[in-house]
């Protein structure tokens, strides 16, 4: 048996763990070395959107093929009944534009129902929220909730065999030796693990409410009120380069203001908690393969990471090209055997 370490249990260790035992479970053992799990991960903040937001230099052919596996992906979960337990819902979507410059997202043909808004509309929407807008679209589209969805994918990979070891790695070598493929699902921790200075924090805080009477989705800009199944969330914030973990004032402010610009109800809201993320931020996504010799033993590291604010939205499809490359790894450590 081929042993394969897992750096990281975000959504994007865990998915990727998962795809390597579909594929060459009777073949490897995968274990997960991470230091944290949820509800302490990046993608617990998040509300979980389905978006695929265009990374600098990522293709945009990459984003879109990875949305689209994840689309699906989501979509059988909810069709076969799984909808509650890995915290999928399907609702109606809104998004305001104010930018004139900015184009209409290339994913409209892979979420249902994608509708430009009328001028009428738009004018309409405009006069209520105080604002011009310059365009915007409708959809109905998934929310797939991490703080429910790693649980999930973490039960099912503990079922499948998969064993998870709670501690921080310190130096991918390490594992030299031990095993043969390393996987680095690190996000942001990248950072200090590789020394990837290209890695960058673009911390996210928002507000988890209680507002049982919001039903849809509205994005405008840097706000957004996105409705999860126990609470709805208000958002956002992007800083870059700030790696402060606790909710700022500042923020609070501009959060509830401005999502309360869009839907006056929501000043009713009950706040439950402030949360604040990092982000991955990376110009690429990173699925890459890296082989080396530490201490005479041959290693095989496999990098999936960077995925920014849409880890979500793109894990399953990078985590299917992940195990790919993992694949690509054990069969040229068996041709070496022979
Ligand atoms: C406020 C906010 C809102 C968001 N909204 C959305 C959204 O609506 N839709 C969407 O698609 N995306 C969204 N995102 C982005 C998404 O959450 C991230 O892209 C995603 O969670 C990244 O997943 P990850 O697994 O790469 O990273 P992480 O969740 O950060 O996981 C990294 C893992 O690696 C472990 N680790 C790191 N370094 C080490 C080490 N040295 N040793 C051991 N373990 C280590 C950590 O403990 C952790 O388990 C949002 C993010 C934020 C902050
Ligand atoms: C999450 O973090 C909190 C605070 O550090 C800690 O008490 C808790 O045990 C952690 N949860 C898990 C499942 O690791």
């Amino acid at each position: 048996m081929l042993k394969v370490a897992v750096v990281g249990a975000g959504v994007i260790g865990l998915t990727t763990a998962l795809e390597v035992q579909k594929k060459l479970g009777h073949r490897v053992a995968v274990t997960i070395y991470t230091s944290d799990v949820s509800p302490n991960t990046t993608g617990d903040v998040s509300a979980g959107l389905w978006t695929p937001y265009l990374l600098q230099e990522t293709p945009e052919t990459d984003v879109m093929r990875w949305s689209k596996v994840m689309h699906d992906y989501i979509h059988d979960l909810w069709k076969t009944g799984f909808a509650e337990e890995a915290g999928i819902s399907l609702q109606s979507m809104i998004h305001l534009i104010t930018d004139a410059n900015e184009k209409l997202p290339g994913w409209g043909n892979i979420a249902f129902g994608f509708t430009e808004l009328t001028r009428k509309q738009l004018d309409q929407l405009g006069s209520e929220h105080k604002k011009y807008y310059a365009g915007g679209f409708t959809f109905v589209s998934f929310t797939c909730e991490p703080c429910k969805l790693l649980p999930f994918l973490q039960k099912q990979f503990l079922s499948n065999g998969g064993e998870l070891i709670m501690r921080k790695v310190y130096d991918l070598e390490e594992f030299a030796g031990k095993h043969e493929i390393v996987v680095n699902c690190a996000g942001l921790g990248a950072q200090d693990l590789l020394g990837d200075k290209q890695m960058q924090a673009i911390r996210g805080q928002v507000a988890r409410v209680r507002a049982p009477w919001q039903f849809n989705t509205i994005m405008e800009g840097e706000n957004y009120i996105i409705v999860n199944m126990d609470c709805v969330v208000l958002g956002g914030t992007h800083q870059e380069n700030d790696f402060d973990l606790s909710p700022k004032d500042e923020d609070k402010r501009h959060i509830l203001n401005g999502c309360c610009n869009l839907v006056p109800s929501l000043q009713k809201s009950e706040v439950l908690k402030h949360m604040v993320g990092l982000r991955p931020g990376r110009p690429k996504v990173r699925i890459e393969m890296e082989r080396k010799i530490v201490n005479g033993k041959p290693m095989i590291i496999v990098h999936n990471y960077g995925h920014g604010g849409s880890g979500v939205t793109l894990c399953v499809g990078c985590a299917k090209d992940a195990c790919q490359l993992v694949q690509e790894g054990v069969s040229t450590i068996c041709k070496s055997k022979l």
